[in-house]
């Protein structure tokens, strides 16, 4: 598997605050690679470096294998990285298609009028929407009227639509019941078929077990260990997390 992501020795502080301490992650491509640790563990600030969201102090990111700096979250975005952050930022008034378009409408020009073309904009969102779900089909439908996992549909479609490759999550499950976790979990193996690499941020070890491929633990701003294969599961993962122990028992 190609190397997709990797951060090279990355620190970032916060004023006194040391958030990561030389952090090195290789995400492969095609993966759900998963990151858990404790709270203030650094798995947000790691996200908000990839989302061009925070700067790091030191280190490197490489995108196959190019270094890139990224100022901005556009400049994420434009990297075909997309980051769904835990607030979704999805405009409930607003109509399916909307949200996904969002900022970046489709229009059409009428006798030198640009309009917008919602007609393309539905049949495209109806496309995004068909590669993970297809239960939701009317692109007309408020967001307010959709449960908290199909939700989580219509941020991943907006990522789809900037094209990312990589498409990153932030707690997705957090706020979510059993029933919606498992749709959720469900679009993230959608997104791995469509040939997506995930980054997955979570603290549900079950749900980082059933889904992820690898898993990197941080610990106090450190890579504690990465788990893969027979060593990935629920109770390793809460074993490790909670001993911060650094050598894989078999
Ligand atoms: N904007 C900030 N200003 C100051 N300290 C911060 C800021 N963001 C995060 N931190 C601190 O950095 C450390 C890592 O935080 P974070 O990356 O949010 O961890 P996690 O997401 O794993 O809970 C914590 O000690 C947190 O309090
Ligand atoms: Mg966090």
């Amino acid at each position: 598997m190609p190397v997709k992501i990797s951060t090279r020795d990355i620190y970032k502080n916060y004023g006194a605050v040391e958030a990561l301490r030389g952090v090195s992650v290789e995400v492969h491509e095609g993966e759900i690679h998963a990151i858990c640790g404790d709270n203030g563990a650094g798995k947000s600030t790691l996200i908000k470096i990839l989302a061009g969201v925070e700067q790091p102090d030191q280190g490197s990111l490489l995108v196959d294998g190019t270094e890139r700096h990224f100022d901005t979250p556009n400049a994420s975005l434009r990297a075909g990285l997309a980051t769904i952050h835990q607030d979704l930022a999805v405009a409930p008034d607003m109509s399916i298609y909307q949200n996904i378009f969002m900022g970046a409408e489709l229009t059409r020009r009428v006798l030198g009028l640009r309009l917008l073309d919602k007609r393309r904009m539905r049949s495209d969102a109806m496309g995004y929407m068909s590669q993970l779900n297809d239960t939701i089909t009317d692109m007309n439908a408020k967001v307010n009227a959709l449960s908290g996992g199909q939700r989580q549909a219509v941020a991943i479609c907006r990522a789809l639509r900037w094209n990312a490759n990589v498409v990153i999550l932030d707690e997705p499950t957090a706020a979510l019941g059993v029933r919606e976790t498992e749709q959720v979990l469900e679009l993230v193996r959608s997104l791995k078929k469509n040939g997506k690499t995930v980054i997955l941020i979570s603290h549900a070890m079950n749900d980082v077990a059933a889904v992820a491929d690898r898993v990197t633990i941080l610990r106090t701003g450190k890579v504690q260990i990465t788990l893969e294969g027979g060593s990935l599961t629920a109770d390793n993962l809460s074993h490790y997390i909670l001993s911060g122990e650094v050598n894989r028992v078999h």
